[in-house]
């Protein structure tokens, strides 16, 4: 080993080891957030020129905004979108540079749909439009855009006036800037502002048309990093209220509550995707992802946003009271009267782009889900194995270990589905390849596990070893798909093999490339069952500023990586998504683990919350930080069991799984460092009680399968708030300590040292709720305590469901997919229940061409009945029922007749519990495609 080498190495690891909040900035150390953040509302120079209008296609106007203190002018446009949603564009008019766009179908899935809309109104101060039950009223002086459904204006836009655009200029010689002082017309950079001729303009003339020049507007240091800025100011910024709200959610990724918390006295939101090392809770810092996606509730609706913008992005929030004056004139108030309104005014500012809002005017949580999904694409339905259980740890160190973890799964008798190597697999960090002495032959090792129905999951991180003898960066060097630094040269950084270079994944031709890596033949020592995890996306680079990217660095068409970094990591999860599609000819779907995200990630895999710690404040956390991910589209998402740094107890260990097991990712993974900690070494109690917990989350599998399935088609996350469901219940507005799963499970982990019970939420004055293991009934509308000893984990399902689940255990799920069913059927008051189930081959994508069954299951009227909910979908499968369990029946019945359509009725063997109300009849015995109904009299 080269000496300088392992000492430069070991420095990295020390810096990236020490780690802590000074190596990340401040709003008042990055230049744009502080101009942003400095700005009064009420200031506005904005004004919309009004005879600027036209109008395209009938779905958007575009009008010219002039910045009266500079003579800048921008582009608006607004457009109607199908789906009850509008957008706002704000551009310059006439840069002197292309400013950055997210290409459409990057975090877009497609171009908009528009719809039409009507121009209801004009007067020389404002124009109304008018679209579905909406309108858009647009004023002029100073400019603002309120959004108004069925009378209530519910989106406000530059009502504080903070919009605040930054052109692209020439830099000034500082001679000529002091010039300006005197109010001379001296700043000959702007050609726009030579032309005037409007009436603003002519109206502003005699006002200073200059631009201050203030600090980090040209370069920018932060430690000893220098950001050369050759482009200069190119900031982006504006508020948007949202009047009648007193709660927004959203804006992943956070280390912090789910209802988002004033910025008054801390720092605004960050999004910014990062490498931020053993993360601190409860505060706005940036984490692995961004999606600057937000929700805002109230009991009558939701409406949500949508920043399209991938730079770094900060977020202020604070809550104040409706400006009535405004709003009054505008539109009926049903809130009107003398009370005051609540508004929960937002501040986006992004260091780059342009301004490009989606406002999803929902009026439902479900409808601004699915607004949302028509934007950037649903979670695509994952494989069966990828909602099991994975094990993972930095690092299973070779093929020996893998067998025996492996081994001893089956020996203790739980289940699971993948195991994990992390970067001690390779030949010293080059991806896509193998230590060959300790993975001598990586094919039979993942045939041994995959003979037992399991998979594996190796990474591969995005740095590539500067070594010509390492053959993928050799080729992504002679092909000239390498990032680089400002001068033009091939980017260098410090991540894990030392030295390392990057392929520009902004480049679809360099996705193309990177996807054929992962062909069987180029891949050595791969098969079909091997799937991918991509670590350090963000990108991490150890000595970069922030551990990230310069922000000067060039991407494809000469775009700095501050106009996206944000897209970075989702670019490099595409890339290999596809990668995985080519190596299956598009017949399997993939599964690939990305660390960092951004809008539109959902379609391409799962996430994870990054380097969590083995503590209790973060298991505790992790509810609300994937509640949060969920909200902005990306369902498939877990945090490390157990923590990834520290060594968790037992107990916090075993309570981690529970939580685990209940939420959409579920995999346990820990740092190098610390000590073994698989299910079968903990001491024999915990480990029973976490194998349950295990196998709780098999036992459910079909209830998650059919929820994601529920998700790929209409966007709603199966994770989600309990408002979601009982919009009108305030209580919950703030709740993250519970959630739901679709709408018949509630789930209370326990989070806290010592705790054998604990206080849950039962939602819906109506409803009841039953607990999962014992059926006990609880009423909703109230708080009860729950006893919750540790093997106990707080879960009920709501009178009203039915729960499709799989009871007999096997090793992998895989092994399960022709075992039978069991229902779970909870009736609520009127002793009626429904439910569904989604199945198919659990792997491949022949359930798009209606490989499929989707069937529904009702209880009303003591009759049980299952039908096809879709006739397009049709497969034969082995699937059938074994047991139906009806909760909450008061009568007992003396008979069950099972009919089936060309059958003789059949009279089924049952039992009954009088003192729990439960009917459990065994084995109708009906194939799951089967259309049937069970009579009880
Ligand atoms: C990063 C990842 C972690 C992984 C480690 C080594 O810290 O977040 O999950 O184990 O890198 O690859």
């Amino acid at each position: 080993m080269n000496w300088l080498l392992l000492c430069v190495l070991l420095i990295s690891v020390v810096e990236i080891l020490s780690v802590s909040r000074e190596n990340f900035k401040t709003c008042d150390q990055s230049g744009f957030c502080k101009r942003h953040r400095a700005m009064q509302p009420g200031s506005s120079p904005y004004v919309v020129l009004m005879d600027s209008i036209k109008i395209f296609e009938s779905s958007t106007v575009e009008l010219q905004i002039l910045n009266t203190k500079n003579n800048v002018r921008l582009l608006l446009q607004v457009s109607a979108l199908k789906d009850n949603t509008a957008r706002v564009k704000i551009n310059e008019l006439d840069p002197i540079k292309k400013r950055y766009e997210i290409p459409v179908g990057d975090a877009l899935v497609g171009e908009p749909k528009l719809q039409n809309m009507k121009v209801l109104e004009r007067t020389d101060g404002s124009i109304t439009l008018g679209f579905e039950d909406n309108k858009i009223l647009i004023t002029s002086k100073p400019f603002r855009i309120d959004f108004i459904n069925n009378d209530e204006a519910v989106v406000s836009i530059n009502t504080q006036g903070l919009l605040k655009f930054e052109h692209y200029r020439k830099k000034e010689t500082p001679p000529a800037q002091e010039e300006t002082a005197d109010g001379q017309e001296s700043d000959t950079n702007n050609e726009e502002q030579q032309e005037g001729g409007d009436e603003a303009g002519e109206e502003n003339k005699e006002e200073t048309p200059q631009e201050e020049e203030e600090s980090g507007m040209w370069e920018e240091t932060f430690k000893n990093f220098h950001d050369s800025k050759p482009f200069g100011p190119s900031s982006v910024g504006m508020d948007v209220s949202f009047p009648g709200f007193e709660h927004v959610y959203g804006i992943p990724q956070h280390a912090d509550s789910f209802a988002l918390k004033t910025t008054k006295s801390t720092d605004p939101y960050r999004l910014f995707n990062l490498d931020v090392f053993e993360y601190e809770l409860y505060n706005p810092m940036a984490l692995y992802g961004s999606i600057p996606v937000m929700m805002a509730h109230n009991e009558k609706r939701t409406v949500g946003i949508f920043w399209h913008n991938a730079a770094e992005t900060w977020i202020d929030i604070s809550s104040n009271t409706a400006d009535k004056n405004f709003l009054s004139k505008m539109a009926d108030l049903v809130n009107g009267g003398s009370n005051e309104i609540p508004q929960t005014d937002t501040h986006w500012m992004s260091e780059s782009g342009v301004i490009d809002i989606f406002i999803m005017l929902g009026p439902s949580a479900h409808d601004v889900y699915y607004q949302y999904a028509q934007l950037t694409g649903t979670t695509n339905l994952p494989p069966l194995f990828g909602i099991s259980y994975h094990q993972c740890r930095w690092n299973y160190n070779d093929q020996e270990d893998v067998k025996n973890v492996d081994a001893n799964f089956d020996l203790y008798d739980i289940p699971y589905d993948v195991i994990w190597l992390d970067i001690e697999h390779t030949d010293g960090k080059r991806y896509f390849t193998w230590d060959g002495e300790k993975f001598p032959n990586s094919e039979e090792m993942i045939n041994n596990v995959a003979a037992k129905g399991r998979k594996m999951v190796t990474i591969v991180d995005p740095h590539l070893k500067r070594d010509d003898n390492f053959a993928v960066y050799k080729e992504a060097k002679d092909l000239d798909h390498m990032v680089k630094n400002k001068d033009g040269n091939e980017y260098d950084g410090w991540c894990w093999p030392g030295s390392s270079s990057w392929p520009d994944f902004t480049n679809p031709e360099v996705r193309r490339w990177w996807a054929t890596k992962f062909l069987l033949d180029n891949y050595k020592g791969s098969t079909p069952a091997l799937f991918t995890w991509n670590d350090m996306n963000e990108p991490s680079v150890f000595n970069g500023p922030e551990i990230t990217f310069h922000k000067d660095v060039i991407h494809m068409d000469g775009f700095e990586n501050r106009d996206m970094h944000n897209l970075y990591g989702q670019y490099v999860l595409q890339a290999t998504s596809e990668g995985l599609l080519l190596r299956s000819e598009n017949k399997e779907r993939p599964f690939v683990l990305s660390r960092a995200f951004f809008a539109g990630s959902q379609r391409y895999g799962a996430i994870w919350t990054g380097d969590n710690m083995g503590e209790w404040g973060h298991l505790k956390i992790s509810l609300p930080m994937l509640l949060s991910i969920n909200l902005a589209g990306v369902t498939f998402s877990g945090a490390d069991v157990g923590g990834f740094f520290k060594n968790p107890d037992a107990e916090l260990l075993t309570r981690w799984y529970q939580a685990g097991a209940f939420q959409p990712f579920f995999r346990a993974h820990a740092h190098i460092d610390t000590k073994r900690r698989e299910p079968y070494i903990q001491p024999e109690e915990n480990m029973k009680i976490i194998r349950q917990a295990i196998i709780a989350r098999y036992s459910y599998l079909p209830l998650w399968y059919t929820l994601f399935y529920e998700g790929e088609t209409k966007g709603i996350a199966p994770m989600r708030p309990l408002w979601v469901e009982y919009p009108a219940d305030k209580n919950t507005f703030t709740m993250d300590d519970e959630y739901l799963l679709g709408t018949s499970l509630l789930v209370k982990p326990i989070t806290e040292q010592g705790q054998t019970g604990t206080q849950v939420y039962f939602p819906g004055q109506n409803e009841l709720w039953y607990d999962v293991e014992t059926f006990k009934l609880y009423n909703g509308g109230q708080s009860v305590y729950v006893d919750a000893p540790l093997s106990k984990i707080p879960v009920f399902q709501r009178g009203g469901s039915i729960v499709p689940r799989k009871l007999r255990i096997r090793r992998s799920s895989s092994l399960m997919v022709h075992d039978p069913f069991t229902l779970i059927v909870c009736l609520d008051k009127k002793e009626s229940a429904k439910g569904n189930l989604y199945v198919d081959d659990y792997h491949s994508f022949n359930y798009r061409r209606g490989e499929y069954l989707h069937r529904e299951f009702t209880f009303d009227q003591n009759e049980f009945r299952s039908q096809s909910v879709d006739v397009h979908g049709n497969i034969s499968t082995k699937e059938w029922i074994e047991k139906i369990i009806v909760v909450g029946l008061n009568k007992e019945p003396s008979k069950a007749v099972l009919n089936v359509k060309g059958k003789e009725p059949q009279i089924l063997q049952w039992e009954y519990s009088s003192y729990d109300k439960e009917l459990i009849i065994r084995k109708p015995g009906v194939n799951i495609a089967t259309d049937f109904s069970i009579q009880l009299s």
